[in-house]
């Protein structure tokens, strides 16, 4: 167990930003290091969190023990195998890495050195889907028969952004945004057994992979799930962020990612809603993922989210993307 504080840092401050307050935030770790290409970007967020900037995350390896990398997908796995050789514990931003041969390479680096390796599947962290799951688990509302599930959009076109490169980004939606929803209903709902998708870059003609996907999933158990996930969505008026209907009642989270309501023949309950002692502030999201990265550190444990569990979802999308549909002759 180790008991002195954790040295930390963060490569890429935009979604990094969230990180880098969140380690601000938790208190096992001493945020030393904030990076970007963007210098202006690395001098200001180290001026508000009150630490040092750089634009070169190698030259800080020495002065730390753990880094979020929260870079562009393409970038992930030859920047973790870096920090790993180097020894360094590592939060690796979404997804592990854009082909399964990089995933398993970045997997048993760390393997053999012995350093933690976690995916920062920050959904997963949220009391609310803990909720969700300890309701699933419960038996109290029957056996899960179907989810769907919404992540709507709306990106405005980058000219030469890297989200818009299908080799860059690993995909589309699905596997950049879809993949925290895939490993959800994983979560909630057990192995998948079939799998089937439809993408389309109608809307989003910018983007080299799917803007727009509708994936579905046949589990194990029988249950089915049902998946849209955007980036072309201008307008929205979504009913909520999953459904969950069970044999025995209807689960709901809704858009915020906060609340959860169980219908029932009880009639409709709320089963968790945001509590005080969370109050809406950077880093408050990542910051239960954070937490649980520090422990894992601390105590030796293995990340809920290492790269075996994360890698199941990702085999899960890519089966998507292998499935061809059928055509219709009429
Ligand atoms: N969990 C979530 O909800 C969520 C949301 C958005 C993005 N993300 C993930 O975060 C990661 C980054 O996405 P983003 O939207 O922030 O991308 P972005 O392109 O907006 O930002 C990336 C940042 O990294 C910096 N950068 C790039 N290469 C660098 C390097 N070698 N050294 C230092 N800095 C470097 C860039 O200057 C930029 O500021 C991706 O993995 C993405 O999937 C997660």
């Amino acid at each position: 167990m180790i008991l002195s504080k954790i040295r930390t840092a963060v490569v890429g401050l935009n979604m990094g930003l969230e990180h880098a307050h969140a380690y601000k935030l938790a208190e096992r770790s001493e945020l030393r290091w904030v990076v970007d290409l963007d210098e202006e970007r690395a001098a200001k967020v180290a001026e508000e969190l009150g630490c040092s900037y750089t634009t070169d995350w190698t030259s800080i390896l020495d002065d730390v023990d753990a880094v979020s990398l929260c870079t562009p997908h393409h970038l992930h796995a030859p920047q973790a195998l870096q920090a790993i050789a180097a020894g360094k514990h590592v939060l690796l931003e979404k997804p592990l890495a854009n082909s399964e041969q990089d995933c398993m390479n970045v997997i048993r680096a760390a393997e053999a050195k012995n350093v933690t390796l976690m995916l920062a599947f920050v959904v997963r962290f949220l009391p609310a889907i803990r909720k969700l799951k300890e309701a699933v688990d419960s038996g109290q509302y029957g056996r899960p028969v179907s989810a769907q599930g919404w992540v709507e959009a709306y990106l405005n076109p980058v000219p030469g952004t890297w989200f818009a490169s299908k080799e860059k980004l690993g995909g589309g939606v699905l596997f950049s945004h879809g993949c925290h929803y895939i490993d959800i209903l994983l979560y909630l709902l057990g192995e998948p057994a079939r799998v089937s998708h439809f993408g389309t870059r109608v809307g989003t003609e910018w983007m080299e992979g799917e803007g727009t996907s509708h994936g579905i999933i046949e589990f194990k158990s029988g249950a089915l799930a049902h998946l849209v996930s955007s980036w072309g969505m201008k307008y929205k008026k979504t009913p909520a962020k999953f459904q969950l209907h069970m044999t025995e009642g209807m689960l709901e989270l809704d858009n915020s990612m906060w609340k959860v309501l169980a219908v029932s023949k009880s009639g409709t309950e709320t089963l968790y809603e945001r509590p005080k002692e969370y109050p809406v502030r950077p880093g408050q999201n990542v910051l239960f993922e954070i937490e649980h990265f520090l422990e894992s550190i601390a105590t030796g444990r293995r990340p809920e989210t290492d790269g075996h569990e994360i890698l199941k979802s990702h085999r899960t999308i890519w089966a998507m993307y292998a499935s061809l549909g059928v055509p219709v002759n009429l």
